[in-house]
């Protein structure tokens, strides 16, 4: 079978081929899904690809050649400064994503580090790793950081609320640390760390401190000035140095686009990159990326532009009484509670009846067309809250109650189909032959044949199902746990 066509096809034809690649997908039009994706209305994404397309061909890989996308990432960060109150001070880029602000972060402390205390100088048998203290609810892209970057990971515990233990951080810190983190919210529970006292602990000991505010950045502050009470997380804590913040989240841009600020210039010069003899020119470049694209980034501003403070609020208002709503109702299961006390639309919640496996109510959840995320440590459903959930309030709560209804009648439920699979990973201890699955189905995923593995009874292709089922046939191969 051959993917490239020898001769040309019709515009017409791809797209409708486009069109019904998609059939399967999450249905997130219809407020299905309870992750990654932040819709605010059709009509507000009819002007953002507009906005796009309008600057769809320009590259800000040369911020000289294109004024409009420098003048776009300029505003984009003096927004964005003005929102977490570094107005006078804090400065950044654009990044492609929340990922990438983080990979940034990251790379500028190791590099800041390396400047300051020269460890880059002394031979690699005796370099002491810089390290990262991390709360263990840090979104995984500080892992990702970590590895790419050779920072080691220190994982700091979480209390009662699932807010990073700022005690346990101080235990933590030695001559090596290099950057403590902090999110407002993090993404599994939706919890904000104690940034103020983060802050005060990073002042103290000299120490820079990221907030990873990927998710909440254009959220949080606008909870705030509808008269919410948002525990301080911006540069009004001394401490901060720096923040991610994604606006293609709740900023409601185009993918592809997030904030990295830092307090001052003294941080950021850490970020750039420059190569004066490379034979194609000298070369400089203020981020990850290479080509960076103009889509994005004007998209991102007009995002911000077209709604304002006052557009934003309104999102975030809207966010709080959905999320206010399906809170209530889930309270009202005596089965299931809530994780902690989440400030925003993020939260998760576990099953506190010994009879009710949260993951046989996900199953039956999706059966009903639900695309839900399944957590671990604590077992426990995911959910983030966006406008388009307005209208589906009832239906899930409906839906969620009928599931633990089913459960009930139908115990057997807990232990069958995907219920047990992710019981079971949930509880395995060899975690290093889960990672080794993991990176063997993404060998499968991007073979030549690029076929997304299936299971074949259910035709289920959610990875960690996948995952599961190959753990399920090497016990019955092995009998080993
Ligand atoms: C708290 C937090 N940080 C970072 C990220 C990474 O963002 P992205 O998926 O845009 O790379 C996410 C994504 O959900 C997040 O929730």
């Amino acid at each position: 079978m051959s993917f490239f066509p020898k001769n040309k096809t019709g515009f017409e034809d791809v797209l409708n081929q486009m069109q019904d690649f998609g059939k399967n997908d999450s249905n997130w039009r219809d407020g299905k899904t309870w992750s990654l994706v932040y819709h605010a209305g059709n009509e507000h994404s009819d002007f953002i690809k507009k906005a796009y397309s309008m600057y769809f061909t320009e590259n800000a890989l040369n911020p000289m050649a294109f004024k409009s996308l420098k003048r776009f990432e300029h505003e984009v960060v003096r927004m964005s400064a003005e929102i977490f109150h570094g107005a006078g001070h804090a400065v950044g880029t654009m990044s492609s994503g929340g990922t990438e602000s983080i990979l940034l972060a990251v790379k500028t402390y190791r590099d800041m580090a390396n400047a300051k205390k020269g460890l880059i100088r002394l031979p690699k048998a005796i370099s002491p790793k810089p390290e990262m203290i991390v709360p263990e609810s840090v979104h995984v892209a500080f892992t990702k950081a970590a590895h790419y970057f050779g920072v080691k990971l220190v994982v700091a515990p979480l209390d009662k609320q699932y807010r990073v233990k700022v005690k346990a951080v101080k235990k933590l810190i030695n001559r090596n640390t290099i950057l403590i983190v902090g999110s407002a919210p993090n993404y599994p529970f939706g919890t904000v760390d104690p940034i103020e006292e983060l802050g005060q602990l990073a002042e103290r000991k000299n120490i820079p401190l990221h907030v990873d505010a990927c998710l909440g950045g254009f959220l949080l502050p606008f909870i705030e000035k509808n008269g919410g009470d948002i525990p301080l997380f911006d540069f009004r804590v001394k401490g901060v140095s720096s923040i991610s913040a994604d606006i293609h989240k709740y900023g409601f841009a185009a993918k592809g686009a997030s904030v990295i600020l830092y307090r001052d210039m003294s941080y950021l010069k850490h970020q750039f990159f420059a190569e004066e003899n490379w034979p194609g020119g000298m070369f400089v470049s203020p981020a990850l990326l290479g080509t960076r694209p103009g889509g994005a980034i004007a998209a991102a501003w007009a995002s911000l532009t077209a709604q304002g403070e006052d557009g934003l609020k309104e999102k975030a208002a809207l966010v709080m009484k959905i999320t206010k709503q399906i809170q209530e109702g889930i309270k009202l299961i005596k089965q299931l509670e809530i994780n902690g006390e989440p400030e925003a639309g993020i939260f998760s919640y576990r099953s506190v009846d010994e009879q009710i496996n949260i993951y046989a109510v996900a199953d039956i959840l999706e059966e009903k067309g639900w695309h839900t995320d399944r957590q671990q440590k604590p077992e426990c459903l995911h959910v983030m809250i966006t406008p388009a959930h307005e209208n589906v309030v009832e239906n899930y709560l409906q839906d969620l109650k009928e599931a633990i209804s089913i459960i009930k009648q139908s115990p057997e439920k807990n232990k069958t189909g995907n219920a047990a699979m992710y019981g079971m990973m949930a509880n395995i201890p060899f975690r290093g032959m889960i990672k080794k699955e993991l990176l063997k189905v993404m060998e499968e995923m991007y073979s030549v044949s690029g076929e997304t593995p299936t299971l074949d009874n259910q035709g289920q292709n959610d990875l960690k199902t996948i995952i599961a089922q190959k753990f399920l046939d090497l016990r019955a191969k092995f009998k080993i746990f």
